[in-house]
């Protein structure tokens, strides 16, 4: 049998086993919510439970979470949802380095009359705290700075920003994806308006998510129909991915084991040449690497990794299939020769074996690719 290498979990992630075996001991529960009898009303009581327990781990109230398919809903429903709740102000502020689901929704309330402005990153991909406070104005609705970075990992001063938002007192949301039960979260503690979750990326089914909003705040639903989720979002409930979902909650991951092996990882890859790290070497989530090979394409090595049975991505799961440049690294600064050979692989645990197949497919794959490569070794700016 072909051998199988994932380390794409930035992308999607496996269905755990344990979360499919309660997915198979709820499928009984196939009655719809929404339905007085009894039928519905043991699916409600399941779903109510996996409510509570999401708000539990989040450190929210229960009436603040609502399902929907998944984080891309999520980051439209509470962008869009908010500004149309709130004519009288009309100025959106996103990082530079957001997910597509932000970026798009807050561009497509240009045409709505909205002003949409990018706050800078460092080269690490870091907020600019500076730009940040200097381009709120009297006009401010809403701030989103994503936690962690798709891309690069980078883990952004998350309370920081979000004081910073409360003195101005504009509303903040963060698109939470990828630091979702990576590191520990508490909306309270962190003082946010608004969150983005996504199942996929923690091992639950895809289709998916929820937003938290804090108690108080109104918004508009992006979804109109039969009033579920309390009238944000209406539709029948997705109630097998509900329970995958509280299923997931509870796998835990052997985080400082993955943090050994991405750094083991890394300073092998980092000692081959022509090769960056792009993003932060602190300030990055325990599982994330992303490198640039100078004049190589990430896509040649993704695919003649794939080749191999090993998966790694370009980028995000989303710009994976356009041949431009990744807007994350042109917004921290990539040089141009380093933009097309990047490459990201995230990890879940992995074995000494899989370690040394991967680190010598890698090898194997840039030799090859370097000696057909238009930029020849003694071209090779400096790192
Ligand atoms: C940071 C971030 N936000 C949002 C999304 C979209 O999530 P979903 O696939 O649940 O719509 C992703 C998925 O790639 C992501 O990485």
């Amino acid at each position: 049998m072909k051998k199988i290498l994932y380390l794409d979990n930035a992308a999607t992630t496996s269905l755990d086993k344990r979360v499919l075996d309660e997915v198979i001991k709820f499928s009984s529960y196939y009655g719809n919510p929404s339905s007085l009898h009894f039928k519905g009303e043991e699916a409600k009581i399941k779903i109510e439970k996996v409510r509570e327990r999401i708000s539990k781990f989040i450190g929210a109230e229960k009436d603040e979470i609502f399902f929907t398919s998944g984080a891309t809903e999520a980051n439209n429903t509470i962008i869009k949802g908010l500004v149309r709740k709130n004519k009288d102000k009309n100025h959106i502020l996103i990082s530079s380095i957001e997910h597509p689901s932000v970026i798009e929704s807050a561009e497509c309330l240009k045409k709505e009359g909205f002003v949409v402005e990018k706050i800078k990153v460092d080269q690490e991909g870091i907020v600019d705290l500076n730009d940040l406070k200097s381009k709120i104005n009297e006009k401010t609705l809403l701030v989103s700075v994503m936690h962690v970075n798709n891309e690069i990992g980078t883990i952004q001063p998350i309370e920081k920003i979000s004081h910073i938002c409360k003195e101005k007192k504009v509303f903040f949301h963060s698109d939470m994806v990828q630091s979702f039960k990576k590191i520990d979260i508490d909306v309270r503690k962190i003082d946010l308006d608004f969150a983005s979750f996504s199942g996929h990326k923690i091992n639950a089914m895809k289709g998916i998510g929820f937003f938290y909003k804090r108690r108080g705040i109104e918004i508009d639903p992006l979804i109109n129909g039969g009033d579920q989720e309390r009238n944000l979002r209406s539709g029948t409930e997705n109630f097998l991915g509900i329970v995958s979902l509280g299923a997931a909650l509870k796998i835990k991951k052997n985080k400082e084991k993955i943090r050994k092996q991405r750094d083991f990882i890394l300073n092998e890859i980092l000692k081959m040449k022509g090769v960056i790290l792009n993003g932060s070497l602190e300030k990055r989530i325990y599982n994330n690497i992303n490198v640039s090979f100078y004049g190589i394409e990430g896509e040649s090595i993704v695919l003649l990794l794939s080749k191999k049975g090993i998966c790694v991505s370009t980028g995000s799961a989303c710009s994976s299939n356009k041949l431009s440049h990744s807007h994350v690294l042109e917004a921290i600064g990539v040089k141009s020769l380093y933009l097309n050979g990047a490459i990201r692989i995230t990890l879940d645990e992995m074995n000494e074996a899989q370690i040394n197949y991967f680190l010598n497919s890698l090898n194997e794959i840039i030799n090859k690719l370097r000696k057909i490569s238009l930029f020849k070794l003694n071209e090779w700016g400096k790192k």
